[in-house]
């Protein structure tokens, strides 16, 4: 094989990588809700846990559900709110920051109110947000 048959060769196989590369959804995975928050959640948070202990702290301040789906947040107001994690830009987990009372997406820096509220950043639309009802130190967490 000559130069110019490896050139050839080199050519069409990077084409046809990129060509593959798309047939899977280039333009296609762009929606306008790529990432919805999910739905039939339900899960309790038992608030004496060591797991919920960031909660608690005012460096922290929040947690995630099991799967990921939901973060749960100690306002400086003392209440609880949850909305959905992935950010709806690109999924990336938001985290929250309870002396701004924000939630935050490090990945694009998208930034949301208590509500989920999309305050800036490249977030097509807010977080969804999470029904919580205390029972005592308990945390039912439904939507
Ligand atoms: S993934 Fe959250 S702002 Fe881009």
């Amino acid at each position: 094989m000559n130069r110019k048959e490896f050139l050839q060769l080199f050519g069409l196989g990077a084409t046809a990588l990129v060509a593959s590369a798309c047939l899977g959804g280039c333009g296609s995975s762009k929606s306008s809700d790529p990432v919805p928050g999910a739905s039939g959640v339900d899960f309790t948070v038992d608030l004496t846990a060591a797991t919920s202990a960031p909660l608690n702290n005012a460096a922290t301040g929040y947690i995630y559900s099991p799967t990921r789906d939901v973060i749960v947040a100690k306002t400086t107001a003392g209440t609880y709110v949850a909305l959905q994690a992935p950010c709806p830009h690109e999924g990336t987990s938001v985290y929250f920051t309870q002396g701004q009372g924000r939630f935050v997406c490090p990945n694009h820096n998208a930034i949301f109110d208590l509500t989920g509220t999309v305050l800036s950043g490249p977030s097509p639309r807010a977080l969804k947000q999470y029904t919580v009802v205390q029972t005592g130190t308990s945390l039912h967490i439904t939507g």
